[in-house]
């Protein structure tokens, strides 16, 4: 056989007679050949996912108009959902395995209790009072916070204070709906229990120790204060050379691990004029902008980011992050499927 052959084109369905097709149809059969391309293209993935930015001034007023129109109790989570196109907008999807809503909650109101199978994470975009109680735990929310609700913990959000609350959603429900994974359990109003995994993991390599006994919880913190997560990142950076990234990881304190199974989260600062190029990973990636102006390039897409703005690419791209202030940082939050694919044993940098 030529080299060529091998590299010719495969044959196509409608090559085959319609008679023999009907017969496959029937049979619950598919030919392989004239599909192997699409499921696999050669050197790297064509992804679903398409560079999408979400700017929340645009967004922000149609939320609130959500507010008037819907009440709690009529919507449960008061959501609006940041769907790719490039997946389809019913299908609710930033990317394979994230999903990504702007909720809102009004003075006053409560967002009842319920547990379920994906994970969940709450990134506050603006707004004081409110809170989210995870297994008992009341988590306080202020701007920048990342609060866990992890698989199976029960949670519900309630608001003392007297502004609107918005935070951003994100959990890994398309990848557990996809694996027919996903259920919901109603609950009653939880019981508040004394403690706050925030207070007790507050100082770095020191961890709670009850007579010589670890904790062993797989959810030991629920709360990252973004207060500590960007004092840590301006501590970095006064020790790190000015070209390198100044980035940190939310791990579960006790093991070191990322703190959830599917989903990792971090944050990353950009220095005045600095610009970043990101490795070019498999894993597809989300952006929020917690403080600052920024430009970020998804190969030859251009988009500018101001503060609580949100922005997916996909796996396998190249990515450049741009502080465009001359004399102000800039604070971004990450998502990205770096755990899941590391897992599955998929996930591959090329640098
Ligand atoms: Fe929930």
């Amino acid at each position: 056989m030529h080299d060529e052959d091998r590299f010719a084109t495969l044959g196509r369905l409608e090559d085959l007679p319609q008679d023999y097709r009907d017969e496959l149809t029937r049979q619950n059969l598919v030919p392989l050949w004239p599909n192997l391309r699409a499921v696999l293209p050669p050197g790297k993935p064509v992804p679903k996912t398409r560079p999408t930015h979400w700017s929340y001034e645009t967004l922000r007023p149609l939320l609130f108009k959500a507010g008037e129109l819907t009440p709690i109790e009529k919507a449960e989570r008061r959501v609006l959902v940041l769907a790719n196109p490039g997946h389809g907008l019913e299908n609710m999807q930033a990317s394979p395995a994230m999903y990504l809503g702007m909720q809102l909650l009004l003075p006053g109101e409560w967002a009842p209790a319920h547990r379920h199978m994906p994970n969940a994470v709450r990134m506050v975009v603006e707004g004081e009072g409110a809170w989210t109680t995870v297994n008992g735990e009341k988590c306080p929310m202020s701007r920048g916070d990342l609060i866990l609700t992890p698989t199976g913990l029960w949670h519900e959000h309630g608001h003392d204070g007297n502004t609107p609350v918005v935070w951003l959603d994100v959990l890994d429900l398309p990848l557990v709906y996809y694996m027919e994974a996903s259920y919901h359990v109603d609950g009653e109003r939880q019981v508040v229990k004394p403690g706050r995994g925030d207070r007790a993991y507050a100082r770095g390599g020191i961890v709670p120790t009850k007579l010589f006994q670890r904790k062993d919880s797989t959810y030991p913190m629920l709360r990252y204060p973004w207060v500590e997560a960007r004092a840590a990142l301006e501590g970095l950076a006064v020790d790190q050379p000015a070209l390198e990234a100044v980035q940190v990881t939310y791990v579960n304190p006790e093991s070191g691990e990322d703190a959830q199974n599917i989903l990792g989260y971090y944050a990353l600062m950009l220095r005045p004029r600095q610009t970043l190029r990101l490795p070019v990973r498999s894993p597809a990636i989300v952006f929020h902008l917690i403080e600052g102006g920024i430009e970020l390039g998804v190969e030859d897409r251009r988009f500018v980011l101001a503060e609580a703005d949100t922005c997916c690419a996909p796996g396998y791209t190249a990515v450049t992050l741009t502080n465009r202030s001359a004399n102000a940082p800039a604070f971004l939050f990450i998502a990205d499927e770096t755990p899941l694919h590391r897992k599955l044993g998929v996930f591959e940098s090329r640098g």
